[in-house]
């Protein structure tokens, strides 16, 4: 390890986050009665220029009548390119009570943008009396914001979370496609005549996982258009779990139990990455520093791996 320890994210479950439009109200209690982790209700791109206002008004008024439980409640807010986002923040941060927990900032560029929310958010704070400190997540879903994304992820201690959105940064990086998330048809390789798609945001994924784990944020995979394509989502939540993301947005209800699934860890990881660390408590004791754990060398660094498995199934147990 460095000198400079790498810090811990924030302790909170965050396998899906939900995403419901503001204008649509009338499914806000079918998101806090969802089993989500997170519920983000939308200000940004599912809510039309002329609903801003309305919009604005339902998720005010829903943040203080629905009983949204032990979730994490986040609301995304337009972008900073936008004459929306202030009046977003203001009415919500000045208009609504405590229960709301994060605000969510889409297409971040560089670490200013979030310097500018922050410093409004902690100005409203201070003038409103407000005692419990609002987080904030951001979207990666742009050049600038991939370019920028180690910076983005040290720019305020407010933040908890980091999403890679799929759509946004693939029309942004002038992305031949349409799918938002998943397999790409015109992605391939070839050998021996046999057609292999590999994941064309991975090397996205792998950039925001680095980022957020050395600045103490939990990375996240944001959508994944097709909901008809269950086998699809699955497949692309297993890859970003596999890689250190935490967990996956749904942008429709049936998507929920799918992320969950993929990012709790199963009865198997949980039971193997105890052996290994009983297998290696075995071997400390005998003076060795590795051991044979079905065939494989385990060693401290299983150890690190095995915890990490562990603590993220006692988190989720609470
Ligand atoms: N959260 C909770 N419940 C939802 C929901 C959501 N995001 N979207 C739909 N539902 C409900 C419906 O009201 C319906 O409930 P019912 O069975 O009681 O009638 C049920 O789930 C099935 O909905 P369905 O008819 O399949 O979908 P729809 O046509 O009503 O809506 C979408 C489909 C995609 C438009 C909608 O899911 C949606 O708006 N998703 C979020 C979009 C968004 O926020 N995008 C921004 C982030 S990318
Ligand atoms: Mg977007």
């Amino acid at each position: 390890m460095s000198f400079r320890v790498q810090p811990s994210p924030p302790v909170r479950p965050n396998r899906c986050q939900l995403f419901g439009p503001g204008s649509r109200p009338a499914i806000f209690e079918k998101m806090a009665a969802s089993a989500a982790d997170v519920i983000n209700l939308d200000l940004e791109d599912s809510v039309a220029p002329d609903d801003k206002p309305q919009a604005r008004k339902n998720i005010i008024e829903a943040i203080d009548d629905i009983d949204w439980g032990t979730k994490t409640l986040s609301v995304r807010i337009n972008g900073l390119d936008t004459p929306f986002w202030y009046r977003d923040v203001v009415d919500v941060l000045e208009q609504a009570g405590d229960r709301i927990d994060q605000i969510m900032i889409p297409k971040v560029g560089n670490a200013a943008d979030i310097y500018a929310v922050d410093a409004l958010v902690t100005g409203i704070e201070a003038a409103k009396g407000r005692t419990k400190p609002i987080t904030l997540e951001v979207i990666i879903e742009t050049a600038a914001g991939i370019a920028h994304v180690e910076e983005i992820a040290a720019a305020s201690p407010r933040l908890a979370a980091m999403s890679l959105g799929a759509a946004d940064f693939a029309a942004s990086m002038g992305m031949q496609t349409t799918g938002i998330g998943g397999t790409q048809e015109n992605y391939y390789m070839i050998r021996e005549g046999q057609k292999y798609w590999p994941d064309p945001w991975h090397w996205a994924q792998t950039a925001i996982v680095a980022a957020c784990r050395t600045h103490g944020v939990l990375p996240v995979d944001g959508p994944f258009g097709d909901f008809s394509d269950d086998a699809g989502f699955e497949a692309q939540a297993r890859r970003s779990a596999t890689l250190g993301m935490v967990g996956k947005w749904a942008i429709h209800p049936k998507q929920v139990a799918l992320a969950n699934m993929v990012f709790t860890p199963s009865q198997e990881q949980i039971l193997e990455a105890r052996e290994i660390l009983a297998a290696m408590e075995e071997a400390k004791s005998s003076g060795a520093g590795a051991a044979v754990y079905k065939g494989r060398l385990v060693d401290l660094a299983s150890v690190r791996q095995a915890e990490v498995i562990v603590r993220q199934s006692e988190m989720i147990s609470g």
